[in-house]
């Protein structure tokens, strides 16, 4: 018997209500049937799994390491072979390219299957020239200098975020610090008016759920979804147009100057950048911070390593990012035959590139299921690599580091207050849907 990653467990007929929801949901299709025989037991939808997949990467490595798919894909979860693919320039990461895709869209109307979002392909899923370019725009604004500027607002954000906690001696990780956190940054950044943060909050959260290829996802959510979309594009039209007219000193009015520069930015180009902003720099970084937590309440050693010497908050949370890294993997498609290590990737065919098992691969990483606060030469994937290495690295860092450090110096007996913290059903990225905590706050 075999085990299709991408099978719909149970539910939903037909994968076209998924598959096109939204330009996002484009990669979906990328990522849609990787099959695995049983005695490997990869199913990423099995709740053992979601919890630890750890042990399966293992034996991917050990058994499997460039797994073939009936369907042509290849599985990659070693180190070497995740970084050649992520650096190979015969690989796109335009999910259009792939032959599922080309299958899957045969005589379809593309606006009929993204909705409010046709012709928004956000450059994440974009390949040179146009990458580059529009990466190029909104590079400036994420330069480790132009983020570091940002640290005493992070701060703030923090220590309010936390005070009620303190006093209460609890909190749910989640709901309380790792979800507002990044979306107050990234919403000031961008210069959306304080008094629209709430609505604007609703959205963002059914959007984020967009970046994933959940499978399961019920069709009221899918239909939320694609609600809060439009109603974000309807939204950012109307700030476009103020901003246009009288600009301010943020990101919106700065990727508006590079629109009106010329044929640099269009306006579906504009707002397609928005939504990835958002969406890529947001659920990940609650995942930075909730699996930092987590790390840390299970290895008490670390934790008052991290406690006694605050300065190993930055070794603390690249490690964080190796161990229990928010996005698992990503894809490209081959332009050529590419050979990996004896097994050929054709051409049109796609490699799920596994960094969360790159990043415990023995023959990289020293004891890599040890959590270890302090590790040097931690040259970990989980921001990918090459072209498209994570735009938002410095800011999700410091995000990451002003939250942990918070945590580890403002309190003793961290405790996680549940048996076992449940996972959302998502397999790209990888997070709680909850974590609850308690503790002494310190004098
Ligand atoms: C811990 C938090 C984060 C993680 C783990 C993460 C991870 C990643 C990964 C793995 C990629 C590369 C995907 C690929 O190569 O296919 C990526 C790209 C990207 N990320 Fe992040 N990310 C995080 C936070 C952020 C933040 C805070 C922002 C911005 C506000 C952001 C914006 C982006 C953008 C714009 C891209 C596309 C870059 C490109 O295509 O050139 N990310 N991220």
């Amino acid at each position: 018997m075999t085990l299709q990653v991408g099978q719909r467990v149970g539910h939903h007929p037909a994968d076209e209500r998924l598959n096109g929801r939204c330009a996002l949901h484009a990669q979906t299709v990328a990522f849609a049937p990787v099959t695995v025989t049983e005695p490997l037991g990869f199913n990423p939808f099995d709740p053992a799994f979601r919890v630890d997949p750890y042990p399966t990467y293992r034996r991917l490595h050990a058994e499997d390491p460039v797994h073939k798919t009936p369907f042509g894909m290849l599985v990659l979860s070693r180190y070497r072979d995740c970084v050649a693919i992520l650096r190979d320039p015969r690989t796109s990461s335009d999910a259009s390219n792939s032959n599922m895709y080309k299958a899957f869209m045969a005589g379809r109307d593309p606006e009929e299957v993204f909705g409010a979002l046709a012709g928004m392909r956000p450059f994440l899923f974009m390949d040179p020239p146009d990458h580059t370019r529009l990466r190029g725009l909104v590079q400036k604004a994420f330069t480790p200098k132009t983020v570091e500027n940002l640290r005493p607002r992070i701060q703030e954000l923090v220590d309010d975020l936390m005070a009620a906690a303190l006093e209460q001696g609890s909190m749910e990780v989640i709901e309380d610090l790792a979800y507002p956190l990044p979306v107050r940054v990234i919403t000031e950044m961008l210069g959306v008016p304080h008094e629209d943060h709430d609505t604007f909050k609703g959205w963002s959260k059914e959007l984020a759920g967009a970046l994933d290829p959940d499978f399961a996802t019920p069709e009221d959510v899918a239909q939320r979804r694609e609600s809060a979309a439009a109603a974000f594009v309807e939204y950012f039209q109307g700030l476009i147009a103020e901003r246009r007219r009288t600009p301010r000193a943020d990101l919106l009015s700065a990727l508006i100057a590079a629109e009106d520069e010329g044929n640099k930015l269009s306006e579906k180009e504009l707002l397609s950048t928005l939504i990835l902003l958002l969406v890529a720099g947001h659920e990940t970084t609650v995942n930075l911070i909730a699996n930092g937590v987590l790390a840390l309440a299970r290895n008490p050693d670390q934790l008052k390593r991290l406690r006694d010497d605050p300065t190993l908050v930055r070794t603390a949370v690249e490690e964080v990012l190796r161990y229990d890294p928010p996005v698992q993997f990503t894809a490209r498609v081959a332009l050529d035959d590419i050979d990996i290590d004896g097994t050929m990737l054709g051409k049109g065919d796609q490699a799920i590139v596994l960094v969360a098992a790159a990043n415990r691969d023995p023959e990289q990483f020293p004891d890599p299921d040890t959590f270890d606060v302090g590790r040097q030469e931690n040259r970990h994937l989980a921001f990918g690599l090459g072209a498209h290495f994570c735009l938002g690295a410095p800011l999700a860092r410091l995000e990451g580091q002003v939250a942990l450090e918070a945590l580890a110096t403002r309190v003793d007996d961290l405790a996680i207050a549940v048996a076992q913290p449940e996972y959302k059903t998502n397999i790209v990225l990888r997070g709680l849907a909850a974590l609850p905590v308690t503790f002494t706050a310190r004098s």
